[in-house]
């Protein structure tokens, strides 16, 4: 059965990447919480989609050249709606806490394409280990180099390539990196890269699927994952199948 993982958590009906956003995809049941992860000055894993602060707090900078106390203390809500004024920005540290006692699958991304955060790999691992989330958490990125360095950390953790790029070895070449998912953009998916997945024993999943004619193809497929900004449309829709 294709998994229904919030992108962001329920980033529809709350600010992306805020604990709004994950108790609501959890109270939805949601099976899985895709987020994104930057570091600060101080090296703490923070939860945030972009580089730079300005879209989802209004201020200036970059996340990098703020320590984790100032970070703290910028509203990540407001941008969204004045229902959710004041609320911040999660660390990782305090999302691992949360999602410890609930039944959820987790989908860190690594947002180290543009940025390529000194260690970032082994900083979140450890957390993950640290929490003993290790079992159900998959670490992905865009970045190929950063795959190739997730591997060797610990052969048997969720590593996935994220990919928006079309190429005809795509599924081989995910395994010659060492990631044992691969997460592509809708456009990507057919019945030729659900076969090659197969074969190679690489689980697939697809973002960001929010139409439901584009879950259901999905679903059809037979697609590991989607991730959504509506996980309660697309569970109403897979209940249907
Ligand atoms: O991990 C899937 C998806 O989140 C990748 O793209 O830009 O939404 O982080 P983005
Ligand atoms: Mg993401």
């Amino acid at each position: 059965m294709t998994q229904i993982i919030a992108h962001r958590g329920a980033s529809k009906y709350a600010p992306e990447n805020t604990m709004p956003a994950f108790e609501l995809a959890y109270r939805m049941k949601a099976e899985g919480i895709e987020t994104d992860v930057q570091l600060t000055k101080d090296n703490i894993p923070v939860l945030i989609h972009d580089e730079h602060v300005k879209r989802t707090t209004g201020h200036s900078g970059y996340v990098k050249d703020y320590t984790f106390d100032e970070l703290s203390q910028l509203d990540a809500g407001s941008w969204f709606s004045d229902e959710f004024a004041g609320t911040s920005i999660p660390s990782l540290e305090e999302f691992l806490k949360w999602i410890i006692d609930k039944p959820l699958e987790l989908n860190i991304e690594l947002k180290n394409s543009k940025i390529d955060y000194s260690n970032i790999e082994k900083i979140v691992y450890e957390m993950v280990e640290h929490y003993k989330l290790l079992e159900r958490t998959t670490l992905s990125t865009f970045n190929h180099e950063s795959v190739k360095r997730l591997k060797p950390i610990n052969e048997t953790i969720g590593v996935a390539l994220l990919t928006s790029r079309k190429r005809k070895d795509l599924a081989d070449y995910a395994k010659i990196l060492g990631a044992n998912a691969l997460h592509v953009k809708y456009r990507l998916i057919n019945k030729a890269l659900v076969q090659q997945c197969k074969q190679g024993d690489l689980a697939l999943r697809v973002y960001t699927v929010n139409k439901p004619s584009h879950m259901m193809n999905c679903f059809l497929l037979g697609c590991d994952g989607i991730f959504t900004d509506v996980p309660n449309t697309a569970l109403m829709y897979r209940s249907i199948l």
